[in-house]
Protein backbone atom coordinates (compact mmCIF):
# COMPACT_ATOMS: atom_id res chain seq x y z
CA UNK A 1 0.00 0.00 0.00
CA UNK A 2 1.62 3.06 -1.11
CA UNK A 3 2.07 5.52 2.42
CA UNK A 4 1.03 8.72 0.16
CA UNK A 5 -2.58 6.72 -0.27
CA UNK A 6 -4.48 9.18 1.50
CA UNK A 7 -3.08 12.36 0.29
CA UNK A 8 -3.80 11.12 -3.26
CA UNK A 9 -7.86 10.66 -2.06
CA UNK A 10 -8.06 13.41 0.15
CA UNK A 11 -10.40 15.91 -1.21
CA UNK A 12 -12.54 17.97 1.59
CA UNK A 13 -10.99 21.07 0.74
CA UNK A 14 -11.41 21.04 -2.44
CA UNK A 15 -14.83 20.77 -2.46
CA UNK A 16 -15.06 24.29 -0.42
CA UNK A 17 -12.58 25.11 -3.28
CA UNK A 18 -14.14 24.47 -6.02
CA UNK A 19 -17.85 26.12 -4.78
CA UNK A 20 -15.55 29.26 -4.00
CA UNK A 21 -16.26 28.72 0.19
CA UNK A 22 -12.31 27.68 1.18
CA UNK A 23 -12.00 30.32 3.91
CA UNK A 24 -8.20 29.14 4.47
CA UNK A 25 -4.50 30.35 3.88
CA UNK A 26 -5.68 33.94 2.21
CA UNK A 27 -3.32 35.85 1.36
CA UNK A 28 -3.36 39.83 2.93
CA UNK A 29 -0.70 42.69 1.23
CA UNK A 30 -1.44 44.75 4.13
CA UNK A 31 -0.14 44.42 8.14
CA UNK A 32 -2.86 43.66 10.24
CA UNK A 33 -4.83 46.19 11.14
CA UNK A 34 -8.87 47.14 11.57
CA UNK A 35 -8.93 47.14 7.78
CA UNK A 36 -7.00 45.15 5.65
CA UNK A 37 -6.08 44.48 1.95
CA UNK A 38 -7.02 41.10 0.09
CA UNK A 39 -7.15 41.17 -3.67
CA UNK A 40 -6.52 44.51 -4.48
CA UNK A 41 -9.95 45.18 -1.68
CA UNK A 42 -9.49 47.01 1.45
CA UNK A 43 -12.02 44.56 3.98
CA UNK A 44 -12.96 45.30 7.44
CA UNK A 45 -10.42 42.75 10.29
CA UNK A 46 -12.41 41.20 12.64
CA UNK A 47 -10.25 38.06 12.52
CA UNK A 48 -7.16 39.05 13.74
CA UNK A 49 -5.09 38.64 17.31
CA UNK A 50 -4.24 41.82 17.55
CA UNK A 51 -5.70 42.67 20.75
CA UNK A 52 -3.70 46.19 21.29
CA UNK A 53 -3.25 47.04 17.74
CA UNK A 54 0.49 46.89 18.29
CA UNK A 55 1.34 45.18 15.19
CA UNK A 56 1.39 48.95 13.33
CA UNK A 57 2.91 50.75 16.35
CA UNK A 58 5.94 52.99 14.96
CA UNK A 59 7.64 52.01 18.51
CA UNK A 60 7.82 48.27 17.66
CA UNK A 61 8.67 48.49 14.05
CA UNK A 62 11.49 50.87 15.17
CA UNK A 63 12.57 48.29 17.82
CA UNK A 64 12.80 45.55 15.56
CA UNK A 65 14.39 47.57 12.53
CA UNK A 66 17.19 48.20 15.13
CA UNK A 67 17.34 45.21 16.57
CA UNK A 68 18.20 43.95 12.47
CA UNK A 69 20.86 46.28 12.75
CA UNK A 70 22.48 45.24 15.23
CA UNK A 71 22.26 41.93 15.57
CA UNK A 72 21.24 40.76 12.47
CA UNK A 73 17.88 38.96 10.95
CA UNK A 74 18.31 35.48 12.77
CA UNK A 75 20.79 34.00 15.82
CA UNK A 76 21.44 30.54 13.59
CA UNK A 77 21.11 28.30 16.79
CA UNK A 78 19.38 27.36 19.56
CA UNK A 79 19.59 29.02 22.84
CA UNK A 80 21.83 26.52 24.53
CA UNK A 81 24.84 26.56 21.88
CA UNK A 82 24.81 29.88 20.30
CA UNK A 83 21.20 31.33 19.95
CA UNK A 84 21.26 33.14 22.98
CA UNK A 85 21.42 37.11 23.09
CA UNK A 86 21.56 39.53 25.44
CA UNK A 87 17.84 40.38 24.22
CA UNK A 88 16.67 37.34 25.27
CA UNK A 89 17.74 37.76 28.47
CA UNK A 90 16.16 41.30 29.35
CA UNK A 91 12.79 39.58 27.56
CA UNK A 92 13.16 36.64 29.84
CA UNK A 93 13.71 39.50 32.95
CA UNK A 94 11.65 41.71 32.23
CA UNK A 95 8.61 38.80 31.53
CA UNK A 96 9.24 37.27 34.82
CA UNK A 97 8.74 40.72 36.67
CA UNK A 98 5.84 41.58 34.86
CA UNK A 99 4.15 38.11 35.91
CA UNK A 100 5.03 38.37 39.28
CA UNK A 101 7.24 35.18 39.31
CA UNK A 102 10.83 34.50 39.42
CA UNK A 103 12.21 33.54 36.71
CA UNK A 104 11.02 33.12 33.00
CA UNK A 105 12.06 31.57 30.07
CA UNK A 106 11.47 32.39 26.39
CA UNK A 107 10.97 29.74 23.49
CA UNK A 108 10.63 30.18 19.98
CA UNK A 109 6.87 30.01 19.68
CA UNK A 110 3.47 29.62 22.12
CA UNK A 111 3.19 25.81 20.12
CA UNK A 112 6.49 25.18 21.12
CA UNK A 113 6.35 26.09 24.21
CA UNK A 114 3.46 23.95 24.99
CA UNK A 115 4.75 20.98 23.76
CA UNK A 116 8.86 21.89 25.77
CA UNK A 117 7.23 22.08 28.76
CA UNK A 118 4.82 19.39 29.09
CA UNK A 119 6.66 16.61 27.52
CA UNK A 120 9.66 17.82 29.80
CA UNK A 121 7.84 17.99 33.34
CA UNK A 122 5.51 14.56 32.71
CA UNK A 123 7.21 12.02 33.03
CA UNK A 124 6.65 7.66 33.38
CA UNK A 125 4.78 7.90 36.56
CA UNK A 126 2.84 10.77 36.33
CA UNK A 127 -0.23 12.17 34.57
CA UNK A 128 -1.16 15.01 32.62
CA UNK A 129 -4.70 15.77 33.39
CA UNK A 130 -6.38 18.40 30.74
CA UNK A 131 -9.71 20.41 29.53
CA UNK A 132 -10.72 19.49 26.61
CA UNK A 133 -10.83 22.38 24.80
CA UNK A 134 -7.12 23.23 25.49
CA UNK A 135 -5.18 24.57 22.64
CA UNK A 136 -3.35 21.68 20.14
CA UNK A 137 -0.46 22.76 21.25
CA UNK A 138 -1.18 21.37 24.73
CA UNK A 139 -2.53 18.46 23.59
CA UNK A 140 0.42 17.31 21.30
CA UNK A 141 2.84 18.24 24.47
CA UNK A 142 0.60 15.96 26.25
CA UNK A 143 1.13 13.30 23.80
CA UNK A 144 4.79 13.56 23.50
CA UNK A 145 5.38 13.12 27.22
CA UNK A 146 6.02 9.58 28.69
CA UNK A 147 3.40 9.89 31.21
CA UNK A 148 -0.35 9.47 31.23
CA UNK A 149 -2.81 11.63 29.59
CA UNK A 150 -6.69 12.12 30.62
CA UNK A 151 -8.88 14.95 29.53
CA UNK A 152 -12.03 16.04 31.53
CA UNK A 153 -15.15 17.57 30.10
CA UNK A 154 -14.77 21.43 29.48
CA UNK A 155 -14.71 23.24 32.39
CA UNK A 156 -16.38 20.71 34.53
CA UNK A 157 -15.38 20.88 38.16
CA UNK A 158 -16.98 17.59 38.99
CA UNK A 159 -15.34 15.77 35.95
CA UNK A 160 -11.79 17.47 36.93
CA UNK A 161 -11.95 16.38 40.60
CA UNK A 162 -13.09 12.90 39.81
CA UNK A 163 -9.60 12.48 37.33
CA UNK A 164 -7.85 14.08 40.12
CA UNK A 165 -8.89 11.80 42.92
CA UNK A 166 -8.09 9.32 41.19
CA UNK A 167 -4.75 9.65 40.70
CA UNK A 168 -3.90 11.85 43.91
CA UNK A 169 -1.60 10.42 45.93
CA UNK A 170 0.08 8.02 43.77
CA UNK A 171 1.59 10.11 40.44
CA UNK A 172 2.95 13.70 39.85
CA UNK A 173 -0.27 15.84 38.45
CA UNK A 174 -0.13 18.59 36.26
CA UNK A 175 -3.51 20.30 35.50
CA UNK A 176 -3.37 22.20 32.27
CA UNK A 177 -5.87 24.56 31.01
CA UNK A 178 -6.26 27.57 28.66
CA UNK A 179 -6.53 30.32 31.00
CA UNK A 180 -8.83 32.34 28.13
CA UNK A 181 -10.28 29.34 25.56
CA UNK A 182 -8.95 30.42 21.83
CA UNK A 183 -12.20 29.75 20.17
CA UNK A 184 -15.22 30.27 22.38
CA UNK A 185 -13.73 33.29 23.98
CA UNK A 186 -14.98 32.01 27.83
CA UNK A 187 -12.96 31.54 30.62
CA UNK A 188 -11.43 28.76 32.75
CA UNK A 189 -12.74 28.48 35.88
CA UNK A 190 -9.05 29.01 37.53
CA UNK A 191 -10.41 29.66 41.51
CA UNK A 192 -12.41 26.13 41.24
CA UNK A 193 -8.81 24.70 39.41
CA UNK A 194 -7.05 26.24 42.24
CA UNK A 195 -9.26 24.88 44.88
CA UNK A 196 -8.85 21.42 43.58
CA UNK A 197 -5.31 21.46 42.55
CA UNK A 198 -4.45 22.20 46.12
CA UNK A 199 -7.00 19.50 47.63
CA UNK A 200 -5.17 17.22 45.82
CA UNK A 201 -1.46 18.23 45.71
CA UNK A 202 -1.36 19.07 41.67
CA UNK A 203 0.82 21.43 39.78
CA UNK A 204 -1.13 24.18 37.86
CA UNK A 205 -0.33 25.30 34.28
CA UNK A 206 -2.75 27.98 32.08
CA UNK A 207 -1.64 28.69 29.13
CA UNK A 208 -2.89 32.60 28.80
CA UNK A 209 -2.16 33.17 25.20
CA UNK A 210 -5.35 35.03 24.93
CA UNK A 211 -5.41 36.43 28.52
CA UNK A 212 -1.95 38.50 29.29
CA UNK A 213 -2.65 42.13 27.73
CA UNK A 214 -6.18 41.16 27.50
CA UNK A 215 -7.80 40.27 31.22
CA UNK A 216 -6.96 41.56 34.48
CA UNK A 217 -6.57 45.10 35.95
CA UNK A 218 -3.38 45.07 34.38
CA UNK A 219 -3.43 43.07 31.67
CA UNK A 220 -1.62 40.29 33.26
CA UNK A 221 -4.03 37.77 32.62
CA UNK A 222 -6.80 35.44 33.55
CA UNK A 223 -5.10 34.50 37.03
CA UNK A 224 -4.74 38.24 37.62
CA UNK A 225 -8.47 38.62 36.67
CA UNK A 226 -9.12 36.37 39.05
CA UNK A 227 -7.03 37.31 42.02
CA UNK A 228 -5.64 33.88 42.12
CA UNK A 229 -2.03 34.28 39.95
CA UNK A 230 0.12 33.15 43.34
CA UNK A 231 -1.96 30.07 43.21
CA UNK A 232 -0.62 29.24 39.53
CA UNK A 233 2.26 27.45 39.37
CA UNK A 234 3.52 28.23 35.53
CA UNK A 235 2.12 30.66 33.10
CA UNK A 236 2.35 30.09 29.36
CA UNK A 237 2.08 32.89 27.01
CA UNK A 238 2.47 33.81 23.40
CA UNK A 239 4.12 36.71 22.04
CA UNK A 240 2.34 36.43 18.54
CA UNK A 241 -1.03 38.29 19.82
CA UNK A 242 -1.32 40.88 21.81
CA UNK A 243 2.47 41.20 21.91
CA UNK A 244 1.97 41.76 18.04
CA UNK A 245 5.21 39.93 17.69
CA UNK A 246 6.47 35.86 17.53
CA UNK A 247 7.71 33.36 20.54
CA UNK A 248 6.14 32.00 23.47
CA UNK A 249 7.42 32.16 26.96
CA UNK A 250 6.55 30.02 30.49
CA UNK A 251 7.21 31.76 33.81
CA UNK A 252 7.15 30.37 37.23
CA UNK A 253 9.75 28.95 40.07
CA UNK A 254 13.03 29.28 39.38
CA UNK A 255 13.77 26.09 40.06
CA UNK A 256 11.63 24.59 37.60
CA UNK A 257 12.39 27.07 34.83
CA UNK A 258 16.10 26.02 35.03
CA UNK A 259 14.90 22.45 34.99
CA UNK A 260 12.64 23.21 31.75
CA UNK A 261 15.67 25.39 30.10
CA UNK A 262 17.78 22.25 30.76
CA UNK A 263 15.46 19.45 29.40
CA UNK A 264 12.55 20.94 26.88
CA UNK A 265 13.68 19.25 23.75
CA UNK A 266 11.43 21.63 21.37
CA UNK A 267 13.59 24.55 23.35
CA UNK A 268 16.75 22.68 22.83
CA UNK A 269 16.78 21.67 19.52
CA UNK A 270 15.55 24.82 17.64
CA UNK A 271 16.44 28.29 16.73
CA UNK A 272 15.75 31.09 19.32
CA UNK A 273 13.85 33.42 18.26
CA UNK A 274 15.25 36.36 15.72
CA UNK A 275 16.52 39.56 17.28
CA UNK A 276 13.26 41.47 15.59
CA UNK A 277 10.86 39.84 17.30
CA UNK A 278 12.96 39.58 20.74
CA UNK A 279 13.07 43.19 20.52
CA UNK A 280 9.56 44.10 18.99
CA UNK A 281 8.17 42.12 22.26
CA UNK A 282 9.96 44.07 24.52
CA UNK A 283 9.09 47.81 22.49
CA UNK A 284 5.43 46.08 23.16
CA UNK A 285 5.93 44.89 26.74
CA UNK A 286 7.00 48.75 27.40
CA UNK A 287 3.78 49.98 26.09
CA UNK A 288 1.32 47.37 28.34
CA UNK A 289 3.10 48.82 31.03
CA UNK A 290 2.85 52.19 30.41
CA UNK A 291 -0.68 52.66 28.22
CA UNK A 292 -3.72 51.20 30.31
CA UNK A 293 -5.86 52.98 28.14
CA UNK A 294 -5.18 50.38 25.74
CA UNK A 295 -6.65 47.50 27.66
CA UNK A 296 -9.42 50.05 28.37
CA UNK A 297 -10.12 50.77 24.77
CA UNK A 298 -10.11 46.68 24.13
CA UNK A 299 -12.85 46.41 26.28
CA UNK A 300 -15.04 48.89 25.30
CA UNK A 301 -14.78 48.06 21.93
CA UNK A 302 -15.23 44.25 23.11
CA UNK A 303 -18.64 45.41 24.72
CA UNK A 304 -19.85 47.53 22.27
CA UNK A 305 -19.80 44.42 19.54
CA UNK A 306 -20.73 41.85 22.18
CA UNK A 307 -23.82 43.38 23.41
CA UNK A 308 -24.61 44.38 19.33
CA UNK A 309 -24.55 40.99 17.99
CA UNK A 310 -26.16 39.53 20.93
CA UNK A 311 -28.55 42.25 20.51
CA UNK A 312 -29.40 41.07 16.77
CA UNK A 313 -30.06 37.38 18.34
CA UNK A 314 -26.24 35.78 17.18
CA UNK A 315 -25.34 32.90 19.56
CA UNK A 316 -22.37 34.34 21.20
CA UNK A 317 -21.67 31.09 23.20
CA UNK A 318 -20.09 32.20 26.51
CA UNK A 319 -17.60 34.36 25.01
CA UNK A 320 -16.43 36.43 28.33
CA UNK A 321 -13.42 38.04 26.57
CA UNK A 322 -12.47 40.13 23.06
CA UNK A 323 -13.01 36.70 21.42
CA UNK A 324 -16.37 36.75 19.97
CA UNK A 325 -18.02 33.44 18.31
CA UNK A 326 -21.21 33.43 16.33
CA UNK A 327 -22.10 29.78 16.64
CA UNK A 328 -23.00 28.41 13.68
CA UNK A 329 -22.63 24.30 13.86
CA UNK A 330 -22.79 22.67 10.66
CA UNK A 331 -19.45 23.37 8.59
CA UNK A 332 -20.93 24.03 5.38
CA UNK A 333 -23.48 26.70 6.53
CA UNK A 334 -20.09 28.63 8.39
CA UNK A 335 -18.21 28.12 4.89
CA UNK A 336 -21.08 29.88 3.29
CA UNK A 337 -21.60 32.92 5.90
CA UNK A 338 -17.70 33.70 5.89
CA UNK A 339 -17.66 33.65 1.87
CA UNK A 340 -21.12 36.21 2.06
CA UNK A 341 -19.43 38.44 4.67
CA UNK A 342 -15.95 38.27 2.98
CA UNK A 343 -17.66 39.31 -0.25
CA UNK A 344 -19.88 42.43 1.35
CA UNK A 345 -16.31 43.39 3.54
CA UNK A 346 -15.77 41.42 6.39
CA UNK A 347 -13.01 39.32 7.57
CA UNK A 348 -13.25 36.62 10.50
CA UNK A 349 -12.02 33.65 10.85
CA UNK A 350 -14.27 30.27 10.34
CA UNK A 351 -13.48 27.13 13.38
CA UNK A 352 -14.42 23.36 12.41
CA UNK A 353 -13.69 20.46 13.98
CA UNK A 354 -10.80 19.91 15.14
CA UNK A 355 -10.30 23.18 16.80
CA UNK A 356 -13.64 23.27 17.92
CA UNK A 357 -15.91 19.63 18.97
CA UNK A 358 -17.27 18.36 15.58
CA UNK A 359 -20.92 19.94 14.95
CA UNK A 360 -19.71 23.50 16.55
CA UNK A 361 -18.68 25.25 13.93
CA UNK A 362 -18.39 28.88 14.75
CA UNK A 363 -17.32 31.97 12.67
CA UNK A 364 -14.32 33.43 15.48
CA UNK A 365 -14.50 37.24 15.63
CA UNK A 366 -12.47 39.40 17.71
CA UNK A 367 -11.84 43.13 18.56
CA UNK A 368 -8.64 45.37 18.65
CA UNK A 369 -7.80 47.94 21.02
CA UNK A 370 -7.43 50.54 17.47
CA UNK A 371 -11.28 49.27 15.76
CA UNK A 372 -12.47 52.63 15.33
CA UNK A 373 -16.44 53.42 16.19
CA UNK A 374 -17.06 53.39 12.51
CA UNK A 375 -15.61 50.15 12.01
CA UNK A 376 -17.56 48.38 14.55
CA UNK A 377 -20.64 49.80 12.95
CA UNK A 378 -19.83 48.86 9.36
CA UNK A 379 -19.29 45.41 10.58
CA UNK A 380 -21.68 45.20 12.47
CA UNK A 381 -24.13 46.43 9.76
CA UNK A 382 -22.88 43.81 7.42
CA UNK A 383 -22.87 41.20 9.99
CA UNK A 384 -26.76 41.68 10.60
CA UNK A 385 -27.92 42.30 6.97
CA UNK A 386 -25.40 38.43 5.89
CA UNK A 387 -27.07 36.95 9.25
CA UNK A 388 -30.65 38.35 8.65
CA UNK A 389 -30.07 36.40 4.52
CA UNK A 390 -28.47 33.44 6.00
CA UNK A 391 -31.87 32.91 8.66
CA UNK A 392 -29.65 33.05 11.59
CA UNK A 393 -31.42 36.10 12.52
CA UNK A 394 -34.47 37.49 12.24
C1 LIG B 1 -4.12 29.00 23.57
C2 LIG B 1 -2.97 29.02 22.62
N1 LIG B 1 -1.80 28.47 23.01
C3 LIG B 1 -0.73 28.47 22.21
C4 LIG B 1 -0.79 29.02 20.94
C5 LIG B 1 0.42 28.96 20.06
O1 LIG B 1 1.07 30.17 20.06
P1 LIG B 1 2.09 30.59 18.89
O2 LIG B 1 1.27 31.22 17.84
O3 LIG B 1 3.03 31.53 19.55
O4 LIG B 1 2.76 29.35 18.42
C6 LIG B 1 -1.96 29.63 20.51
C7 LIG B 1 -2.02 30.26 19.18
O5 LIG B 1 -2.74 29.85 18.31
C8 LIG B 1 -3.08 29.62 21.36
O6 LIG B 1 -4.24 30.14 20.96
Amino acid sequence: MDLFEKCWTYAKPKQAQALGIYPYFVPFTSQAAPQVTIGGRTVLMFGSINYLGLTEDARLKGAAIDAIQKYGTGCTGSRLLNGTLDLHEELEHRIARFMGKESALVFTTGFQTNLGIISALVGREDVVVLDRACHASIVDGSRLAFGKMVKFAHNDMEDLERILAEHAGRHGILVVVDGVFSMEGDLANLPEIVRLKQQYGARLMVDDAHGIGVMGPSGRGTAEHFGVADAVDLVVGTFSKSFASTGGFVAGNEQVIYYIKHTARAFLFSASTPPASAASALAALDIMETEPERFARLWENTTKWKTHLDRMGFNTGHSATPIVPIVVGNDFRLAVFWRKLFDAGVFANAAVAPAVEPGHALLRTSCMATHEDGHLDQGLEILQQVGRQLSFIE
